[in-house]
């Protein structure tokens, strides 16, 4: 699969909405939107999962150019894993992004480069696109090991990877002192980081992948910063958590280059 890199912007929900909730704000969002927004942008949704199957029917019955997907996946294909849900179950539901590795899962449960790596790897064998999160934390950054951090979990968590799969594969920067703070990396401190990512897989994978992996900004994205951080060269998308559920607020963000400079 090859994509262009136009710019992607996801909504991750967390552990936010039921299912009634979730469709309204689907049939909110779509009334917003209109074609040249999904001319432009590619706009992905990641309700909890229990909402997965009612945004799936929403979207299809009203034909909307919204893109499923998801929080979280578990690596292994089926088997003995209570409380868990595996790729072929997203895949299923036509999810189309899996968001895998974000700081709030290696936090609070103890994800490690090596439980992403495997799940970055079953998200692409059933046919999905990982949105694999990195970034640093505030310590990390305040003594100047921001790169080397971000580095570490780019290795490990795309290990083995061949590299073609990297043009199916979207990353998404966010600083953890970022994440539902109110605090926005700057533009430039985006930029930075997310041509260091590209770098770093430039020299891992080659220049093809380096050209055609998808990078995101996340963290504190608003409407009022997102044309901003957009403009940057190297950032392809963000990853909206808070903003992604005041439909205004993330229609608006979908909308970024209406409000740019
Ligand atoms: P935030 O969350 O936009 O609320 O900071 C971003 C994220 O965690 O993906």
């Amino acid at each position: 699969m090859s994509h262009d890199r136009k710019p992607l912007i996801s909504g991750n929900w967390k552990m936010n909405c039921n299912h009634f909730e979730a469709i309204q704000i689907v049939q909110r969002l779509a009334y917003a939107l209109d074609k040249d927004d999904h001319e432009a942008v590619e706009v992905s949704l990641h309700p909890p999962f229990t909402s997965l199957r009612s945004v799936q029917t929403v979207i299809q019955s009203d034909r909307l150019p919204l893109v499923l997907g998801a929080q979280n996946v578990h690596p292994d294909p089926e088997g003995a894993f209570t409380g868990e849900i595996s790729a072929g179950m997203l895949a299923k539901l036509d999810v189309t992004y899996v968001i895998v590795g974000h700081s709030e899962r290696r936090v609070h449960s103890g994800e490690t480069d090596g439980d992403v790596n495997r799940k970055t790897k079953a998200v692409l064998a059933a046919g999905m696109l990982p949105i694999v999160c990195v970034g640093e934390d505030l310590d990390e950054r305040s003594s100047g090991r921001a790169e080397s951090r971000v580095a570490e979990q780019l290795a490990g968590s795309l290990d083995g990877l061949k590299a073609e799969a990297l043009a199916d594969v979207v990353v998404a920067y966010e600083p953890l002192w970022a994440i539902g703070t109110g605090e926005t990396a700057t533009p430039d401190d985006a930029q930075k980081m997310a041509a260091f990512v590209r770098a770093q897989i430039g020299e891992r994978f080659g220049g093809a992948a380096a050209a055609a992996v998808r990078i995101q900004y996340g963290g504190s994205v608003k409407p009022g910063n997102a044309p901003d951080l957009l403009a940057q060269p190297d950032v392809d998308g963000v990853l909206v958590g808070g903003a992604s559920l005041q439909v205004e607020d993330f229609a608006r963000i979908v909308k970024y280059r209406l409000y740019q400079a």
